[in-house]
């Protein structure tokens, strides 16, 4: 396994740029809670890097939070005092594997916008992993970042991901200083690519991705949403 480097500037850019930065950042979120199925009684849900817990629109369930940065643990515990002893916060490296078990206890597992620091055969691991701690019926969703497989469709992606900031910026603010600031950071991976031997941005094309969750032993597998190199695609356990 390899890891990845994640600082606590990191996620107060996150907090602080994250409405921002991330392409539809509401519609996605509730996407992802969209596609979990209403559980028939008391049910538990993982969000792997959770961050401040901005999935929080589970009403019954126990939410599992699980994250690197204490930062962002603290941000969601805050968030999310309603929820009483229904949710859970734990400190945890994805790249690891203690956190993961055998023992089928969730009844969806989701993350947003953390694997794609994965490389390509981590994210398989991770979702052969998860299949194992997902009740039958279970669903693993996900919203990441993916690599565009030519480079026309990467300029595609750069292109659009800047006009998503522009117009966010422009909506909540009324003018260009938050892209200008996406811009200064260099956060348009697909504008700005890493150099691949230093990388912390592993993201896999989609295709792979979504052969890797019907590989791992998830069926109904689909794509829910696509925008900006961003998507959301999830699967079902049998
Ligand atoms: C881009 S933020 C996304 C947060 C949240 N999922 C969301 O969509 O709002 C990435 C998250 O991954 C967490 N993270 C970074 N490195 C990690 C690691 N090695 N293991 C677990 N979480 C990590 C960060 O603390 C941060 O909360």
């Amino acid at each position: 396994m390899n890891t990845f480097l994640w600082q606590e500037s990191d996620s107060q850019a996150f907090i602080d740029y994250g409405r921002y930065f991330v392409p539809q950042r509401e519609y996605q979120l509730q996407t992802i809670a969209d596609l979990i199925p209403q559980p028939d009684g008391p049910a538990h849900i993982l969000e792997l890097s959770c961050g401040e817990g901005l999935l929080s629109r589970f009403p019954s369930v126990t939410l599992h939070g699980y994250d690197l940065s204490p930062v962002m643990l603290e941000q969601a515990q805050q968030r999310l005092a309603h929820y009483g002893q229904r949710f859970v916060p734990r400190q945890f490296d994805l790249n690891q594997t203690e956190w993961r078990t055998n023992q089928p206890t969730f009844h969806a597992v989701v993350s947003s916008l953390t694997i794609h620091h994965l490389d390509g055969p981590d994210k398989l691991r991770l979702f052969l992993d998860v299949y194992q701690m997902l009740h039958p019926g279970g669903v693993l969703v996900i919203a990441d970042l993916v690599a565009p497989t030519r480079g026309l469709g990467t300029a595609v992606a750069a292109q659009a991901w800047d006009e998503a900031v522009r117009q966010r910026s422009r909506q909540l603010d009324g003018n260009d200083a938050a892209l200008t600031y996406f811009e200064q950071l260099k956060w348009n991976l697909y504008r700005y690519p890493e150099d691949p031997d230093v990388a912390i941005d592993k993201p896999s094309s989609l295709l792979d991705q979504l052969k890797w969750v019907e590989q791992a032993g998830f069926t109904a597998v689909d794509v829910h949403w696509l925008l900006a190199g961003h998507v959301i695609y999830s699967g079902v356990k049998r």
